[in-house]
């Protein structure tokens, strides 16, 4: 990586770097100790987004191996905005060459919070300013905006007339592991899913059951997480790749540590077992695990018609909700029989309606409140005696 060593006046970025894991909300706790026991540094739990720091290779690694995290971000300059002005001054003062010439395209996203900036698109407005006022200074052309698909991404967090000015390493979000081509009717995030099997406290010994998979996300992710094969030697290109600086003796870097990582799977993993209701959606099932290279008892199956055998398993599951799904009070009411029956066994859902608490006559040994897109679901555990 080039010497990006004069991206700051305040203080230089060249050796460590200071990195941020983002996650969904309500899974940092789970995201922090991933990250401390993938061996990462100086991690500390932090609310919205968990800091780690490390060389550039770190960031790298951190995309390749992490499967909570939803972005990984550089922090490139911290500097006092109380105006436009200030703003505008402290982001020119980073050298942005490194990362970005005229021929590429970048987007700037922006949060501010308690400062004279409340404004965030107007925010992220100046701080794009600022860039391509620097880079067409250089030689007449400029970078230009790309929403969908930029090169480069910026983010500009204000909090209280401070700035923090970061680099996304991710590019697209960590969850887009480069498996899952088809899906059903409500998939799950695969950082969501990633998260709510380290919620479970599946100790990836004990048969793991979901009866209501979907596309199968939930047994993929808890498949390749068995195995121990990172979650992102799937993606083709992360963010970073796309960077001015990103050159051959990078490239090769990088070829390396995917060798290293590939290497470092296990073949022995306990049974998983995925069933759904919905032909074709156990189709698209099969075919995502394949891509994703684990294998997975998929079978078709009515979750009423599911029965224990005397051995405990870890049962996680994404049940149907709301009335697209045609799911009802009676459907939860139904489920929560079937699952009460299920003696020794672990229950973990991630319940999109009030109604599967409800339903099971047993206090939830764990509750989280946890967003899955636009909804608020709760994720509940239960150990049925
Ligand atoms: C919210 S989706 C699960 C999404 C999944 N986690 C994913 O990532 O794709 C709920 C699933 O429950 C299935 N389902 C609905 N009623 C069922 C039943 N009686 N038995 C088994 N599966 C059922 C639906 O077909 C749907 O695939």
């Amino acid at each position: 990586m080039m010497d990006p060593s004069k991206t700051s006046g305040e203080r230089s970025v060249y050796d460590i770097q200071q990195f941020l894991a983002t996650s969904i909300p309500g899974t940092e706790r789970v995201l922090c100790d991933e990250l401390l026991e993938l061996g990462f540094s100086g991690v500390r739990f932090n609310r919205g987004a968990i800091p780690f720091r490390g060389r550039w290779r770190e960031g790298w690694r951190a995309c390749l191996v992490s499967r909570i995290a939803q972005r990984i971000r550089v922090l490139l300059h911290r500097f006092p905005a109380p105006d436009e002005e200030a703003l505008y001054a402290g982001v020119r003062a980073v050298d942005w060459r490194p990362f970005l010439s005229w021929r590429q395209t970048l987007s700037v996203g922006a949060f501010c919070r308690a400062s004279s900036i409340r404004h965030s698109g107007f925010a992220a407005l100046k701080v794009k300013d600022a860039i391509v006022d620097q880079i067409r200074g250089d030689g007449g052309k400029r970078p230009s905006v790309s929403r969908e698909d930029p090169d480069v991404r910026v983010y500009l967090y204000l909090l209280k007339d401070r700035a923090s000015i970061y680099l996304d390493l991710s590019g697209e979000s960590l969850h887009r592991r480069g498996y899952r081509m088809e899906t059903g009717e409500a998939p799950l995030r695969e950082t969501l899913a990633a998260a709510i099997l380290r919620l479970s406290e599946w100790d990836r010994t004990a048969p793991l059951v979901d009866p209501m998979c979907g596309s199968g996300t939930i047994a993929i992710e808890a498949a390749l997480w068995a195995s121990g094969r990172p979650p992102g030697l799937s993606r083709e290109r992360f963010g970073f790749e796309r960077w001015a600086n990103f050159g051959d003796k990078e490239e090769r870097m990088m070829r390396e540590l995917r060798g290293e990582l590939r290497g470092g799977g296990s073949e022995k993993i306990p049974r998983i077992l995925a069933s759904d209701l919905d032909e074709n959606v156990l189709k698209a099932a099969r075919a995502n695990a394949r891509r994703a290279g684990v294998r997975i008892s998929f079978k078709h199956r009515s979750v009423f018609d599911l029965q224990g055998d005397g051995t405990r398993k870890v049962l996680v599951t994404n049940p149907p909700y709301g009335v697209r799904l045609g799911t009802g009070p009676d459907f939860c009411r139904r489920v929560g029989s079937v699952f009460s029956r299920l003696h020794g066994w672990r229950i973990c859902l991630l319940a999109g309606s009030p109604d599967y608490e409800r339903s099971i006559s047993l206090r939830p040994h764990r509750k989280i409140q946890l967003p899955n897109g636009d909804l608020n679901c709760d994720f509940l555990t239960y150990e049925i005696p």
